[in-house]
């Protein structure tokens, strides 16, 4: 039986390949190479290169493939850039999500692992978040993600399909031997921007706002190990396999980090001297995200084993180290 990952060439995504190959899963990747890279997929998976909204290709792959389960990491993930193109995110990842429903209905798949996001909380009223939190999504990637997670639960009541909901929090960091990693382009998330200026390919990292109501006025994050996170996921599917009822589980690493803890952790990791300057706040930036994710420690048996930020960070670097230019191997020589 077959495992088919969606986005499977994206940063996520191929490393849950990746992890999903070394355990002996049969797996199967979709990804319309839009953001991912089709280097990032592991050999042994079988590749299709397309898109999700695409009814008659998706039903060309479930007659091909004994998909038992699905893990959906086809998204678009920005939020600035959904703030200011709402109607590709609601295309793209509900529709997208709907058209994924259509075909695992018609052909009789009923489990699947969904990347859901913080996002979905909004400002928080308490630290940690728990799952039983208010979800008030304050940008339209945050309100998609609560939508495919509201339509995985009525597919669930009418069809019996069950889901889990991840709801990520930061997600960062490399497979330790450093032969894939995050490569985003344009980039915007702290950790590879922080690198890239590391490495000399940016002259300053910008510290979005240091006025925040924290400790040294610059924003707390909850940063999880990719390989980590990956874990949860081949944990979920397990889950449900086992015949166990839906559910949405938080991933973070439960500590918090600021803007300026990362930056100094990343110069002591790297040995560089990371020019940084204080800029404006970013619009929809929350001052504190830190994530409670007992729930999957407790039921899904969850034990993150990288949750040293030296060590997130480390792993990130030696990914830069090997690969500057990402996978664009062209300019690696
Ligand atoms: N930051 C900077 N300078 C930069 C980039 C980021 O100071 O150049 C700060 C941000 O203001 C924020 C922190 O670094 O405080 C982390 O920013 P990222 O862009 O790396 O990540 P976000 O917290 O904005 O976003 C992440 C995921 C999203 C998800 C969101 C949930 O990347 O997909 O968490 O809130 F939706």
């Amino acid at each position: 039986m077959t495992v088919l990952v969606l986005g499977g060439a994206g940063y996520i995504g191929s490393h849950a390949v990746d992890q999903l190959i070394e355990k002996q899963y049969d797996v199967a990747v979709i990804d319309n190479l839009r953001t991912g890279h089709q280097q990032a997929v592991h050999k042994k998976a079988r590749f299709y290169q397309g898109d999700i909204r695409d009814k008659s290709f998706m039903e060309s792959i479930f007659e091909k493939e004994a998909i038992e389960g699905v893990l959906h990491f086809a998204a678009h993930s920005l939020v600035g850039e959904s703030m200011q193109q709402p109607l590709q995110y609601f295309n793209n990842n509900v529709y997208g999500t709907q058209v994924v429903l259509e075909v695992m209905q018609k052909f009789g798949v009923k489990l699947i692992v969904f990347s859901s996001s913080a996002a979905t909380y909004g400002e928080p009223k308490e630290i940690p978040i728990k799952e039983t939190a208010d979800t008030n999504p304050e940008s339209p990637y945050g309100e998609t993600k609560l939508m495919m997670e509201n339509i995985l639960k009525w597919c669930d009541h009418a069809y019996d399909m069950k889901f889990v909901a991840l709801r990520y929090f930061n997600v960062a960091g490399a497979k330790l031997d450093g032969s894939i990693g995050e490569d985003h382009s344009p980039e915007s998330h702290l950790v590879p921007l922080i690198l890239q200026t590391a490495l000399g390919q940016r002259k300053e990292l910008l510290i979005f706002g240091d006025d925040y109501p924290t400790a040294d006025g610059t924003c707390i994050r909850d940063y999880v190990h990719v390989v980590d996170l990956i874990e949860a996921h081949i944990l979920a599917l397990d889950y449900l396999k086992a015949g166990n009822q839906s559910a949405v589980f938080n991933l973070g690493s439960s500590a918090g980090f600021s803007v300026k803890q990362m930056l100094d952790t990343a110069r002591e990791v790297t040995g560089k001297e990371i020019p940084a300057v204080v800029t404006a706040r970013r619009a929809g930036d929350p001052s504190t995200l830190i994530a409670s994710s007992e729930k999957a420690r407790n039921i899904l048996g969850w034990k993150p084993q990288h949750t040293d930020i030296k060590a997130i960070i480390a792993s990130a670097w030696n990914w830069h180290n090997a690969f500057p230019n990402g996978y664009d191997d062209t300019k690696n020589e």
